[in-house]
């Protein structure tokens, strides 16, 4: 999905300067980097707090735990996201609802939400699949009608926007994944986590450093709260500096891949992801659907091992939840699941690629 040699390549030697620098100062563990760097992108994200942790999925963990959510409250959300999205809420002890998604734009059915709001009913997760922006206004109007707290996974939406505001400050807390090969990332696992809430943000500052409110200056150091080690590394810190300037280049180039994709893959027998039309999508990859998926991905694999099935099995038909009794009704989730291929959508894909890539396609589906 992403060239990440050439990726390197593009920053080598400030990419290693900068190891070497941190390396020499010798600390490895929070530190400047990190501050900086957390300071950096909440003003990119224009919001009030950010908090960087070990990866995606503890970010969505303890922003689950930030939240206070026990046993038998209710979490809604999509299945047909990466399954670390489902693990984090059955890791709280909540009781996942999945909702149906939008043929169109892949994203959580908003108009699916309210029939799964009950009495238990605490948070909305929605995805932004593949980097396509919900529907924020929609789904904050729910929440606020209901109740409820919202959760944005936004790990493949780092840089897209939403009504002209980049995604994560919508929702009381944003959720985004740096591992490697995302829209923003580093040399190994990374999350980060924005929200305007001082007490979450206070919250969260515990829950991934052992529950301390301070990194130890002078022992002892006392913890307020049963936390996790779940910090993200000093030298990754370091390299999302350096890759947090070319951020909107990154979104820029993807977008103009997705365009040349759009205009070549003009076909009938191929479906589009739709962005709406006061979004813009950060591209993680390119979806399409097709009918005889399977059949047609074999054949595209052979010329292009880039292509992607990603997330198969839809979360709720994964052996993990294979107990699970009550499940909504997902049709759409099932149907789209058994139709998409995902094709590469990264900024170092030259044109040729996008080209040979798709030709190739519509010699295969028609
Ligand atoms: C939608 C979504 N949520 C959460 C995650 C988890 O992120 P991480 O791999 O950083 O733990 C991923 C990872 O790909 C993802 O795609």
């Amino acid at each position: 999905m992403y060239d990440l040699k050439k990726h390197y390549l593009a920053d080598e030697k400030i990419i290693l300067n900068k190891i070497s620098s941190v390396l020499k100062k010798g600390v490895l563990e929070m530190g400047e980097e990190v501050e900086k760097f957390e300071d950096n992108f909440k003003k990119y994200c224009n919001a009030k707090y950010c908090i960087t942790v070990s990866s995606g999925s503890m970010a969505l963990l303890l922003s689950l735990k930030s939240l206070g959510l026990k046993k038998n409250d209710e979490v809604i959300t999509v299945a047909n996201s990466d399954i670390p999205t489902s693990h984090a809420i059955s890791l709280v002890g909540a009781k996942i609802k999945w909702v149906d998604v939008n043929e169109d734009t892949l994203n959580i059915d908003e108009e699916k939400i309210e029939q799964s709001i009950n009495r238990k009913t605490k948070a909305i997760l929605p995805v932004h699949l593949f980097g396509n922006p919900c529907n924020m206004s929609k789904i904050l109007s729910i929440a606020r009608k209901y109740k409820l707290k919202i959760i944005e996974d936004a790990c493949l939406a780092t840089g897209a926007e939403y009504k002209n505001k980049k995604i994560g400050s919508f929702g009381d807390l944003t959720v985004f994944s740096t591992n490697p090969g995302k829209i923003l990332d580093g040399i190994g696992p990374g999350g980060i986590i924005t929200t305007n809430k001082k007490n979450l943000y206070d919250k969260l500052k515990q829950l991934r450093d052992y529950g301390r409110k301070k990194r130890p200056g002078k022992w002892p150091v006392k913890s307020y709260l049963v936390g996790y080690n779940s910090k993200l590394s000093t030298i990754n810190a370091a390299i999302l500096n350096i890759r947090l300037k070319h951020l909107d280049d990154y979104v820029i180039r993807r977008n103009y891949n997705a365009g040349l994709y759009k205009h070549l893959l003009n076909s009938e027998k191929i479906k589009i992801q739709k962005i709406l039309p006061n979004a813009k999508s950060a591209w993680r990859n390119f979806p399409i659907r097709v009918k005889n998926r399977n059949i047609i991905y074999n054949k595209i694999y052979s010329k292009n091992s880039n292509v992607k099935l990603n997330y198969l099995p839809p979360n709720h038909k994964d052996n993990c939840y294979i107990n699970l009794r009550s499940v909504n009704n997902l049709k759409i989730t099932e149907k789209t699941s058994s139709e998409i291929i995902n094709l590469p959508c990264h900024p170092y894909m030259d044109e040729s690629e996008i080209t040979k890539l798709s030709k190739d396609l519509l010699k295969i589906i028609n």
